[in-house]
C-alpha cells in the first residue's frame, strides 16, 4: 500500500515522537524535581465531591487498562487458542468495559466541576493542570464513544485486527502503520490522543501514578498528624 505522508507521520513518526519524549520525559522530571512529583493533593480544601470523583475515576481507569491489556495487547490469535468465542470477548468488552469506562468518565466529571466550582481548589489549578484535564477528557470521552455509543448506533469494529497488531508492531521496530489508515476516525481520534497524552504525562500531575499507586486507593489523600503527635516527635529528636 502507498501510504501518504501524513500517515506516516501519524503512525509512525508521531508516535515515535510521543513515546521519547515519554520516557526521557520521566527521568529528566524524576532527576530534576522530586519534591513536585506528586499528585499535589487538594483534600484539604474540599472533601464531599472528591470522596466520589476520585474513585470513581481511578477504578474506572485501572479496570479500562486491563481492558487495553485484553484488547490491544493481547493478540486475537491467542483467544483463538484458548477458543474463547468472539461473541464473550465482544459482550466482555462491550458491556464490562464501557461500564468501566462510564465510571470513569464520571468520576472525571465530577473532578473537573470541582476544579471549576470550588474556588479554593481552582485556585490551585495551574495552566499544565487545565491543558491535563482537557486532553484526559478527550481520551477517556473518546474512549467511552467508541465502545459505547459507536458500537450501538454503527456496529462493532475489530479493532483486535487492525490497532492491536499495529500498536505490538511499535514496540517491534517493526512499525505496521497501513493498519491504521482504514481504522474508523473515532478510533484514530482516541489512540492520537492518547498519545498527545503520553507526551505530556512526565511534565504533569499524571506522574504520581508511578509512586505506589495502589496505597493511593486505600489511604487518606493527605496523612494528617495531630499537634500532640508533632510534639513528642520534636522531643524525641531533640533527645536524640
Ligand atoms: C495508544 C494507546 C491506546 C490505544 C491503542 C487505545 C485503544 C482503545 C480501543 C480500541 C478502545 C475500544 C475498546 C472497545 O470498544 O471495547 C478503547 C477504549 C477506551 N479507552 Fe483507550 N486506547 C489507548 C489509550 C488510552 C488511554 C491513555 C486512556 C485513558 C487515559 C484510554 C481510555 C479509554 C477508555 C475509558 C475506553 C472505554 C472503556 C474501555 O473499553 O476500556 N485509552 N481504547
Amino acid at each position: 500500500m502507498n501510504l501518504s505522508l501524513m500517515d506516516q507521520f501519524l503512525w509512525v513518526i508521531f508516535p515515535y515522537i510521543t513515546l521519547t519524549i515519554f520516557v526521557l520525559g520521566h527521568i529528566y522530571r524524576y532527576n530534576t524535581d522530586q519534591i513536585g512529583w506528586s499528585a499535589k493533593s487538594s483534600e484539604i480544601m474540599e472533601k464531599r465531591l472528591l470522596r466520589w470523583g476520585s474513585p470513581l475515576f481511578h477504578y474506572g481507569i485501572i479496570f479500562a487498562f486491563f481492558g487495553h491489556v485484553a484488547g490491544v495487547l493481547i493478540p486475537k490469535w491467542m483467544y483463538e487458542l484458548l477458543m474463547v468465542p468472539d461473541e464473550l470477548y465482544h459482550f466482555g468488552a462491550v458491556y464490562i468495559g464501557g461500564l468501566v469506562g462510564v465510571l470513569a468518565l464520571v468520576g472525571l466529571v465530577i473532578l473537573i466541576i470541582r476544579r471549576m466550582t470550588v474556588s479554593r481548589v481552582r485556585l490551585f489549578t495551574e495552566r499544565v493542570d487545565w491543558i491535563t484535564i482537557i486532553v484526559l477528557f478527550l481520551v477517556v470521552f473518546q474512549g467511552v464513544y467508541v465502545t459505547v455509543i459507536r458500537n450501538f448506533l454503527v456496529g462493532e469494529f475489530d479493532y483486535r485486527s487492525t490497532i492491536g497488531p499495529w500498536f505490538r508492531s511499535l514496540f517491534t521496530f517493526s512499525p505496521n502503520p497501513e493498519l491504521m489508515v482504514t481504522v474508523p476516525l473515532s478510533f484514530q481520534i482516541h489512540v492520537l490522543l492518547a498519545f498527545l497524552l503520553f507526551a505530556m504525562w512526565p511534565f504533569t500531575r499524571l506522574v504520581h501514578l508511578w509512586s505506589l499507586p495502589l496505597e493511593y486507593l486505600k489511604r487518606r489523600y493527605i496523612s494528617y498528624r495531630s499537634l500532640n503527635f508533632l510534639r513528642s516527635f520534636k522531643l524525641s529528636k531533640n533527645k536524640q
